[in-house]
């Protein structure tokens, strides 16, 4: 069975754009691959620096998966920090790295062109998302087309690894690029954290609904036919509805006489039909923080023995030796 990989990061309340992006896809592959899904705390770090906050977003992101139906039987949850040996791979991996190849990191440079005085760690990052991949020979990895290109660089760095050392231990690992359109915000741009646009997954019922009734629309009147391709509320009804309703909707844009308000409703239907029993497990599981801790301590303990063996075979390539580490851990 494949070996598919991915990463969420704990830096804002997950939204439908996430959903329908990643998570639902991450959810769909479990019923037939060995999918290890992890919270990606130590990537948060860059963006996220307040203790409290980093704990409730973390708690946060594994409550979401739980209860949209990621199966802990199927696939495992963990925390990135619970394979500490991770940071160790980056570094091992820096090492053989050109400096060019992170110069060249488009998602690096769009930020540094946004004005955003970058540090360290967000340099360092593809580093770090490559030893996530290959410490545990990942076959797969989910991703929108934004980490292609990241995973060409873990593919690249792989191979100056095994290069350098004349070794197989590192897996070249593929892409496994999702064809989900993006899904648009409640203004019309793509519905992200940074744009403050989102609808919320777990957000309270009510409040969603009012989000969803506050989609930015045109001021065409009522009677007057409205184009569907030009609406923000359909663009979302095509995302969740069925190839029939959508037909429907669009006859109905087309007619004129339908207020843009019918369709936001009826997409607030959708989302409370698809959320709300996802929002009811949650709130069963909050009230059981044992059992979420458990999945995982659990989930991390497996990747982490993968990820031991790995670098095992990692450090004997290079010549490293840590005997008294590598000891305690044999028995
Ligand atoms: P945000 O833009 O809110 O910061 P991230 O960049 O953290 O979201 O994205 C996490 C995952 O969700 C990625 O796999 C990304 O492709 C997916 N995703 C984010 N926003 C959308 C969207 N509007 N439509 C579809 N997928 C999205
Ligand atoms: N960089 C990814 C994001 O921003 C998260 C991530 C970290 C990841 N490590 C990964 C994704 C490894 C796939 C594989 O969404």
């Amino acid at each position: 069975m494949k070996r598919v990989l991915s990463g969420i990061q704990p830096s804002g309340k997950l939204h439908w754009g996430n959903y329908l992006g990643a998570i639902k896809q991450y959810i769909e592959l479990q019923a037939d691959h060995d999918c290890f899904y992890f919270i990606a705390n130590y990537h948060a770090l860059t963006t996220v620096q307040d203790a409290d906050r980093m704990r409730e977003l973390t708690r946060d992101v594994a409550l979401d998966c739980l209860a949209l139906g990621l199966d802990p039987e199927r696939a495992k949850l963990f925390r990135q920090s619970d394979v500490p040996e991770v940071a160790e791979l980056t570094w091992i991996l820096a090492s053989v790295t050109g400096k060019g190849l992170l110069d060249r990191a488009h998602a690096f440079k769009a930020k540094v062109a946004e004005g955003l005085s970058p540090s360290l760690g967000l340099y360092f990052y593809p580093v770090l998302m490559a030893a996530d991949i290959l410490i545990y020979r990942s076959h797969l990895v989910p991703v929108g087309q934004d980490q292609v290109q990241h995973i060409e660089m873990a593919q690249d760095m792989a191979g100056y690894f095994n290069g350098t050392y004349h070794t197989d231990v590192l897996v070249r690992p593929e892409s496994k690029l999702n064809n989900a359109p993006t899904a648009p915000g409640i203004d019309g741009r793509k519905m992200s954290k940074s744009y403050g646009n989102t609808i919320e997954l777990f957000a309270p019922a009510k409040q969603t609904r009012k989000r969803i009734m506050s989609i930015v629309t045109d001021s065409t009147p009522v009677e007057a036919p409205k184009d569907p391709n030009a609406c923000n509320v359909m663009a979302l009804l095509r995302l969740v509805a069925d190839e029939t309703e959508v037909a429907e909707w669009e006859q109905r844009y087309r007619a004129g006489g339908m207020g843009y308000g019918e369709a936001k409703k009826r997409l607030a239907e959708l989302f409370e039909q698809t959320f709300g029993p996802a929002r009811e497990r949650r709130a069963e599981l909050e009230r059981d923080p044992d059992t979420v801790e458990d999945v995982l301590v659990t989930c991390g303990r497996a990747a982490r023995a993968v990820a031991q063996e790995v670098m095992e075979g990692v450090r004997a390539a290079c010549g490293i030796v840590t005997g008294g580490r590598s000891g305690e851990e044999r028995h």
